[in-house]
């Protein structure tokens, strides 16, 4: 377990997969690993004993998954340097948030073209902390709208402040990384016994950099399971085919890395010879993305009990879908895992008092 604070400090070459590169890329120690693995009887079924990843205590600064993505990737090029970065998402992204709270430290500054998501309390607070980080806003009212915000931004930047382009949610081959070493991770709790192999492994899905890391990682740990991907974005944005891109460029990342005893025939190859199978279920995405749902909200005030804080747009659906299949099935009891990706921080005391002011967008009162 590692107790320092995370978010400065210089790139090291540590972690669980860095013995088994021969060129392993450069990785800061920010988050705390391993991130606990809790039993969680209050979602157990007749047929289901449920255990939970708890990597919304993965960072004191700000955990969930990015902070496992963002450690790899800000500790190399093209993003090591001292310029800004650019990159995409919603008004309540957690990439975003994560990566301002990260680029902090740095003293770099963020560009981010945001588009509008539903109105939540929570959209409204995530908004709030970036906007209170000095991260600078382009903004359109949807997501095709995002080509405008572009173009805003390139007649505005000069090339002394360009920002260096990230891909949504940090999902580069290298910010697969993150999740690779997870799924060492688990390997690692299940062989010391904090937790039977699980049968299936419940994870929400967005831009795929999590899931397709978590896969290979499985493969890489040879840890046989079945992952069932709760997307939180629409059939057009996580599919089959992207997921496949998306493995295979982790998997080319680790062999360009030296990755020791690789495997010969391809990832889907190596996932079925590790026994590694995933399926991809859209039935929680409801209005679209980032648009809440009576079962997401059901599950946003169960786990709100069990002292677990979630959010409607990825956890509170990947939870809802464990709920719902997990219930309808019979036959024998079997081990269910379900990876909270969600960071627990609060970060209220971050937000500055005029955020309204500097925010480049107009925020409906709560
Ligand atoms: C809380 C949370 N969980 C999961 C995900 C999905 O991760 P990925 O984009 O790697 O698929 C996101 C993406 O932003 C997220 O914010």
């Amino acid at each position: 377990m590692t107790d320092e604070p995370a978010g400065g400090g210089a790139p090291s070459s540590s972690g669980l997969l860095w013995p088994r590169l021969a060129d392993p890329p450069r990785r800061f120690d920010w988050a705390v690993l391993p991130t606990p693995v809790d039993r969680a009887p209050w979602l157990d079924t007749p047929h289901a004993t449920v255990w939970i990843k708890r990597d919304d205590r993965s960072s004191p600064i700000y955990g969930g998954g990015k902070v496992r993505k963002l450690q790899w990737v800000l500790a190399n090029p093209p993003y090591d340097g001292d310029a800004p970065v650019l990159s995409m998402g919603g008004t309540g992204s957690h990439h975003l948030l994560a990566l301002a709270l990260f680029l902090a430290p740095q003293r770099r500054t963020l560009h981010a073209l945001v588009f509008e998501q539903p109105w939540t309390p929570h959209v409204r607070r995530n908004l709030a902390v970036l906007v209170s980080t000095g991260a600078k806003l382009w903004t359109a009212k949807t997501r095709p709208g995002l080509g405008v915000a572009w173009l805003a931004y390139r007649l505005w930047r000069r090339p002394a402040i360009a920002g260096t382009y990230m891909a949504a949610g940090a999902s580069t081959a290298l910010g697969c990384f993150g999740f690779i070493e997870a799924a060492l991770e688990l390997a690692a709790q299940i062989a010391a016994g904090a937790l039977p192999r699980p049968d299936v492994i419940y994870l929400t899905a967005g831009s795929a950099g999590s899931c397709a890391g978590l896969l290979v990682g499985l493969a890489l740990a040879g840890v046989s399971t079945h992952v069932h991907l709760v997307s939180s974005v629409e059939a057009w944005a996580f599919n089959g085919v992207l997921l496949r891109r998306k493995l295979a460029a982790a998997e080319g990342e680790l062999r360009a890395r030296g990755l020791v005893d690789a495997p010969t025939g391809g990832v889907m190859r190596w996932l079925e010879r590790a026994g590694v199978t995933f399926a991809i279920d859209h039935a929680e995405v409801g209005g679209g993305y980032g648009a809440p749902t009576a079962a997401g909200l059901d599950a946003v005030a169960l786990a709100g009990a069990h002292g677990l804080a979630l959010e409607t747009t990825y956890t509170a659906k990947c939870l809802a879908a464990l709920r719902r299949i997990e219930a309808a099935r019979g036959g024998p009891r079997r081990n269910v895992l379900w990876w909270n990706t969600h960071a627990g921080n609060d970060l209220s005391d971050r937000i500055a008092p005029d955020w309204r002011a500097r925010c480049p967008i107009a925020v409906p009162d709560e």
